[in-house]
């Protein structure tokens, strides 16, 4: 028994069990209008890479859903189900879920790593704990406009939200810099890739 949870344009995510524990089944669709040859190298990339990230992330002690299996021939991911509620609805005034995802992304960052699509949708709260999720785009980098333009989506992504969140931005930046090397650079890089973008 399958339930669709969402029909992407990269992927299809279906709600499962696996060995009576919940799981999410994530099937990366083909697009289309590729070639089919490159279109399968490149569903396996992402596959494969979303895998390895979401274990480093693990292992760096930033939560991930567990990988229950990988199958490489039809671009199956069976995770961990995380039940919980998305960052989203439950950021405001919640400065401890902020002190979280900052002090998060600065562990990905320093290990390099670019998560790549980091939006408040990407993160599901459980117990408290930032839970990331989706890291399919996510690729090395230790250049400092990677990580800027990686805080940069999730600042939108939250700001998108309502405007007054300033203040919970605020605080997810103060303990990213706390925690980054590099972080206050990093964090003033984001300020000039804004003000490049109201230039263009
Ligand atoms: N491990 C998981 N546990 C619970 N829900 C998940 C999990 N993985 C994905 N989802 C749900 O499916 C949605 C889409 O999955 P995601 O990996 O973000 O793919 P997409 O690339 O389509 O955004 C998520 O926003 C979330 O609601
Ligand atoms: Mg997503």
């Amino acid at each position: 028994m399958m339930e669709l949870i969402k029909l992407g344009a990269e992927a299809k995510i279906f709600k499962t069990k696996w060995q009576g524990l919940a799981a999410v089944k994530k099937t990366r669709v083909r697009k289309g209008y590729r070639n089919k040859a490159l279109d399968s190298v490149l569903c396996r990339m992402r596959t494969k890479r979303e895998a390895a990230l979401l274990h480093k992330a693990k292992r760096l002690g930033v939560a991930t859903p567990t990988i229950l299996d990988i199958n490489l021939e039809t671009n199956e991911l069976l995770l961990e189900y995380v039940s919980g509620v998305k960052a989203k609805e439950c950021v405001e005034n919640n400065i401890k879920l902020c002190k979280r995802i900052g002090e998060s992304i600065a562990r990905l960052h320093n290990a390099g790593i670019i998560h790549g699509d980091l939006t408040m949708d990407n993160i599901i709260v459980r117990n408290g704990n930032a839970v990331f999720i989706d890291f399919g785009l996510g690729f090395y980098s230790e250049k400092i406009e990677d990580k800027a333009t990686d805080l940069l989506n999730l600042k939108k992504s939250l700001l998108a939200l309502k405007p007054n969140l300033e203040r919970e931005w605020k605080f997810i930046e103060k303990h990213y810099a706390k925690n980054a090397k590099q972080g206050s650079r990093i964090i003033q890089h984001i300020a000039k890739i804004e003000r490049r973008a109201r230039y263009l």
